[in-house]
């Protein structure tokens, strides 16, 4: 069966500079890169190299910038017929990084912020599984949750940038969130714990993602840990997105749940060993040969 993404599309405007400007100031890096984005996008690339049929849902402007914003997108496959081009410019984040690696950034949501709920697709026949984020209006992924539960839909939710709407939990299936989202979310606590609070809350399953010490999955019966597998690391860009896209591909192709979880946290590992999101992200011949 196949995932729909409904999720953003930005392009990532990316400039190494000497520091973070302060206010007033302007400072001065190489050439910026330029690279699609997004995590409806990079988890909707994920998905598609990960070998399930994966659809988008979004929207960009009709500019210069939609052509960046789709490449990753078509070099996967990903079906774009529910991918709108709106009157707004395509999604921009503006990112400036400072030789430690830390970034500021700064969002253009653009065509993004311009979706609703009638860009939604009519009908959901053939999906399986709905893998939702939190970068379009909260309106539409509302309605995108609703819809996937009346047509019995599993529905996935990566709750990042962490937000609480108490009418979304409950209608999602599947819960994935990094630490700081967990935190947001549950308050402090050990993971396991802050877990079975949202756990609690509506979904069935809750995914934590705690970067280099891997990942932990609570269900109403087990729990599921699995440390990260050791990579050089280059950029982690991505390994998030990488992991919600795999594990949702994954789950959607049959696979039981400690498969796909296995799966994505290698795949996600391996987004980390080159620069960028989408660029970086593995094949599944890749993936599998680490599985092995
Ligand atoms: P996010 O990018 O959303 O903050 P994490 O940092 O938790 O998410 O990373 C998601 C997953 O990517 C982790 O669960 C892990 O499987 C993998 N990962 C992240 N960082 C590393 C790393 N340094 N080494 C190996 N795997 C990593
Ligand atoms: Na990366």
């Amino acid at each position: 069966m196949s995932v729909l993404v409904v999720g953003s599309v930005n392009v990532d405007i990316t400039v190494r500079a000497s520091a973070i400007p302060a206010p007033g100031e302007t400072v001065l890096g190489p050439a910026a890169q330029v690279s699609p984005g997004g995590k409806g996008a990079n988890q909707a690339v994920a998905a598609g190299l990960a070998g399930a049929p994966t659809a988008l849902c979004g929207a960009v402007g009709a500019d210069a910038f939609q052509e960046v914003a789709l490449r990753g997108l078509r070099r996967a496959g990903v079906a774009l017929s529910d991918l709108h081009r709106l009157a707004e410019a395509t999604g921009l984040a503006l990112i400036t990084v400072d030789p430690h690696g830390e970034n500021a950034i700064t969002v253009a949501s653009g065509a993004n912020a311009a979706v609703g709920p009638d860009h939604l697709p009519s009908t959901l026949a053939g999906i399986s599984h709905l893998l939702l984020q939190q970068e379009l209006p909260e309106a539409v992924t509302l309605a995108a949750a609703q819809q996937g539960r009346a047509a019995r839909v599993r529905v996935v939710l990566n709750a990042a940038p962490a937000r609480v709407h108490a009418d979304l939990l409950p209608l999602v299936h599947h819960l994935v969130v990094n630490e700081h989202e967990l935190e947001a979310m549950a308050g402090p606590g050990e993971h396991a714990a802050q877990a079975a609070r949202l756990l609690a809350r509506g979904p069935e399953v809750v995914t934590v993602t705690l970067g280099a010490r891997g990942h932990l999955t609570v269900t109403g019966s087990q729990t599921l840990t699995f440390p990260a597998l050791a990579v050089p690391v280059v950029d982690t860009t991505g390994a998030g997105d990488t992991f919600c896209g795999v594990m949702t591909a994954r789950l959607a192709l049959g696979e039981p749940l400690d498969r796909a979880l296995r799966a994505a946290g290698v795949a996600a590992a391996l987004t980390c060993t080159r620069p960028g999101a989408q660029d970086a992200m593995p094949d599944w011949a890749e993936v599998q040969a680490h599985l092995a």
